[in-house]
């Protein structure tokens, strides 16, 4: 496939998707919303002829890139592409108001859930309780409602790309919290590194 026939295709099923995925969310959340969500991200990503890495580079002295690929006008339903040589560890952390969903297309990674003991939605001190822990790759996906607290960790040590889909886009994950699991902590941060942005192709 060419890269401009790809570049149509995708952008085509990114649309459906989101289309899909913005109407189910757009419902009161509950776990089966997120989870009827969840499968259409799935299918999307199942799609992996559509993600080659040559689509998706990672610029010279970076180890990571966030793509940017989808948002509604308002910011919502935001789609991204991550992308890594190696991989690494992500720090558990919620995404402020926003639900996530994690999709995998090449690789793997662990997602470990956590609930933080007293409740709390602010900085300060947090002592987080483990909930388990799932393997996203190709075919299967994790999700967190709002709030919903996760670490990463990239087992496979080689190149993976995943699709990662919140009810907002990063700049208004403005109380985003990470939690430091040695300090017993929790801080905001929104900090995730430079994102580009790869507009879908017109209609
Ligand atoms: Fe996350």
């Amino acid at each position: 496939m060419k890269p401009n026939e790809r570049h149509q295709r995708r952008s085509t099923a990114i649309r459906k998707t989101m289309d899909a995925v913005s109407k189910t969310m757009a419902q009161p959340h509950a776990v089966d919303v997120i989870d009827t969500a969840k499968e259409y991200l799935i299918e999307l990503a199942k799609k992996s002829e559509l993600f080659p890495y040559e689509d998706f580079p990672i610029p010279e002295k970076a180890n990571e890139t966030l793509y940017k690929i989808f948002s509604d006008e308002d910011g919502q339903n935001a789609l991204y592409v991550y992308v890594t040589r190696s991989g690494g560890v992500y720090r558990p952390h919620d995404h402020g108001k926003a639900w996530a969903i994690i999709a995998g297309v090449h690789g793997h990674e662990r997602h470990y859930f956590y609930e933080r003991k007293d409740g709390d939605l602010t900085e300060g001190p947090a002592e987080l309780v483990n909930k388990g822990s799932v393997v996203v790759g190709p075919g299967s996906a994790a999700s967190c409602m709002t709030r919903g607290i996760h670490s990463i960790e990239h087992i496979d040590h080689q190149p993976f790309l995943h699709l990662h889909c919140y009810g907002y886009e990063f700049e208004q994950q403005d109380t985003r919290l990470e939690y430091d699991l040695d300090k017993g902590i929790a801080v905001y941060s929104n900090d995730v590194g430079k994102i580009l942005d790869m507009p879908l192709s017109d209609e």
